[in-house]
């Protein structure tokens, strides 16, 4: 059996615990090489290091290094700065890159590592909707795979398994709703970062918390399907099951449907792409349930559509999708610039959607322009969304 050397950017979020523990019970097929995060949790990463004992630890900034200390065990070296992770995930010593970072910051990274020939397991979805047909490309050339880590992606990629592309009429992402799927629309106004945050199936980061809110999580999500799949997102729904125990379906032209379905624990997605196209033993301290009898847990499993005058950010997303060019990496930094502004208090939840409603309009307003075809130049809608962004945001109190 042989052993796969895997770098972990984002490691001591949601995702990246979670990808660790998978590692942690699967020694003989995993060896973490790499542990690398922004360096405001310096006990665990610290900690992390001690358990894992990678070549390389990399944090944010020298300040940042500096507060883990003497903290690494001996033997394990200590960087710091962006130029030190792409270093780090470009050097094709690295077989596995897990993407978990949060936001377009993970896009540089996702690049060098495929172009270094690593495959992806890509939690980062924001760097797939700035530049997904560029991921695309860098992986083609170099030939390295992309594995989806997003539970809905990774569903999706199991069920395309059962037949062939042209065969596949249509994908359904599911979406759990949110936090605020009941919610008295007139009381959103006043929805604080930790109602936003309190997710009702998953436990996850800050900013994905207030996006599933949003339901901006989903847009997000079917530009990334769009692009991993190479299916048109008139060929992608989305339908809201708050269950999250049907991770998503493909529909193929026969009528016959795949529907995935798990536990609601990141570590099934996690797994399945880090093991890919091997199966291993179920996640530790998972249930060992049947899934008949979590299915009978749930009791009943619904689907219901979208409320798009409610929920209007997937309507954006699909828009921003089908204008192509700079609009879906604009849209995501739009989006970057609210949360950010929503969560250290600065305008209300009420304002986020419009905010990335705002800067599309200025993006339609432009002239055209083809999709990015390298990662400088989706960095620079990028920064084109969150300059715009910032001005849009001013009236809101931002
Ligand atoms: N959470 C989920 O269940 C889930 C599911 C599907 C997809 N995703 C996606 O996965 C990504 C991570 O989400 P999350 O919920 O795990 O976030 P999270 O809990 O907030 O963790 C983010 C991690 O990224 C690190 N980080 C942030 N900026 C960085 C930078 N510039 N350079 C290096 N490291 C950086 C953080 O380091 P510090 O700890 O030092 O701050 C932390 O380790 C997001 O793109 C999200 O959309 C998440």
């Amino acid at each position: 059996m042989s052993q796969r050397s895997v770098a972990v950017l984002g490691a001591t979020g949601s995702v990246g615990e979670a990808t660790l523990a998978v590692a942690r019970n699967h020694p003989d097929r995993l060896r973490v090489s790499v542990l690398a995060a922004q360096g405001t949790r310096p006990a665990r990463l610290a900690e992390l290091a001690r358990e894992f004992r990678p070549d390389r630890v990399i944090v944010a900034s020298a300040d940042r290094a500096a507060a883990l200390g003497g903290e690494l065990p001996d033997g394990v070296r200590l960087t710091c700065g962006d130029q030190a992770l792409l270093d780090a995930v470009g050097t094709g010593d690295i077989d596995l890159v897990v993407t978990a970072i949060v936001g377009a910051a993970g896009l540089q990274p996702a690049a060098a590592a495929l172009a270094a020939g690593a495959d992806l397991a890509l939690a980062n979805k924001e760097a797939m909707v700035a530049a997904g047909p560029v991921l695309r490309r860098l992986a083609a050339a170099s030939g390295s795979s992309i594995l989806p880590i997003d539970s809905e992606h990774a569903a999706i990629h199991q069920a395309l398994r059962a037949g062939r592309p042209e065969e596949v009429r249509r994908l359904v992402l599911t979406a759990s709703g949110g936090p605020f799927l009941d919610r008295d629309p007139a009381t959103l106004e006043t929805a604080t970062p930790a109602e936003a945050t309190a997710h009702p199936t998953w436990n996850m980061g800050a900013k994905i918390s207030v996006d599933s809110a949003t339901l901006m999580n989903k847009g997000l999500e079917l530009i990334e399907a769009s692009y991993l799949f190479d299916v048109a997102g008139s060929r992608i729904d989305i339908v809201i099951h708050p269950q999250s125990l049907v991770h998503s379906i493909v529909e193929f032209r026969c009528g016959n449907g795949i529907a995935q379905i798990s536990a609601n624990d990141m570590q099934y997605p996690i797994q399945y792409a880090l093991s890919y196209p091997e199966r291993w033993s179920r996640p530790a301290g998972s249930a060992s349930t049947h899934l008949t009898e979590l299915l009978q847990a749930a009791s009943r499993l619904e689907f219901r559509q979208v409320d798009r005058g409610l929920f209007p950010a997937p309507s954006l997303a699909r828009a921003a999708l089908a204008r192509g060019g700079g609009a879906p990496a604009a849209l995501n930094a739009a989006n970057e610039i609210a949360v950010d502004a929503f969560l250290s208090g600065g305008v209300p939840f009420t304002a986020i959607v419009p905010v990335v409603a705002g800067v599309l309009e200025r993006h339609d307003r432009q002239a055209g322009g083809g999709d990015p075809e390298t990662v400088d130049e989706a960095l620079a809608w990028d920064s084109w969304g969150r300059s715009h962004a910032r001005e849009v945001l001013a009236p809101f109190g931002g």
